[in-house]
């Protein structure tokens, strides 16, 4: 029943999960000193650092992280604020099983920067999407969305923490629902069995 995080730095993500009770089993981080390591460790679980730069390229530094997420056996590989671009062999290994959490309503600003860019296309409703990983970045079926109000005078940091907020609401939502065996993907689609799942993708600004 066990979880795996995978993060870089902040760690927000990883602590909203583990304070709503998700089995998380060890967190591994590709940057040493990742404030993120500190909330595993304060919790017990435990905390390794994989330095991508130890690494010679992307596929030795992917075969080392799969070899110690396999070390705890995970049922799921949570991606929370993980900032490497993964390979095709690492995303096939998990395939059905590696969640991520990317800030901004999916298809819409793939990649980095998503509140910059926001601001910048003027939008008026942004926010953020849990996916499957797939080996096309930032385009894996979609799990859960939360949306939010772009208002007049946002900032980049304004606008960045009311999605923070719901990100931290539906990550634990959608690891919840894996683990309980809720989630089928069918054509690239996600269906939620049971329950009223449907209202989670109401906005929560
Ligand atoms: C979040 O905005 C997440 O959506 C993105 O990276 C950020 C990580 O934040 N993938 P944290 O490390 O979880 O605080």
């Amino acid at each position: 029943m066990s979880v795996v995080v995978l993060i870089s730095g902040r760690g927000s993500n990883l602590k909203a999960l583990m304070d709503a009770g998700v089995p998380v089993r060890a967190v591994i981080s590709n940057v040493a000193g990742a404030a993120g390591l500190g909330y595993a460790a304060a919790a017990g679980v435990a905390a390794r650092t994989i330095p991508h730069r130890d690494f010679a390229t992307r596929e030795a530094f992917d075969q080392a992280l799969a070899r110690a997420v396999d070390d705890y056996a995970p049922r799921l590989v949570v991606l929370a604020g993980f900032m490497r671009i993964l390979t095709a062999g690492f995303v096939a290994r998990y395939d059905g099983r590696l969640m991520n959490i990317h800030p901004s309503l999916l298809p819409a600003f793939p990649g980095l920067d998503t509140h910059r860019r926001a601001l910048a296309a003027g939008v008026k409703v942004h926010g953020c999407t849990v996916h499957f990983v797939t080996a096309d970045l930032d385009h894996g079926p979609i799990i859960v969305q939360a949306a939010v109000p772009v208002r007049a005078d946002d900032s980049e940091q304004t606008l960045a923490a009311r999605v923070l907020r719901e990100e931290h609401r539906i990550y634990p939502l959608a690891v919840r629902w894996f683990l309980d065996d809720r989630l089928s993907v069918s054509g690239g689609i996600v269906r939620v069995k049971g329950g009223d799942a449907q209202a989670y993708f109401a906005s929560g600004a």
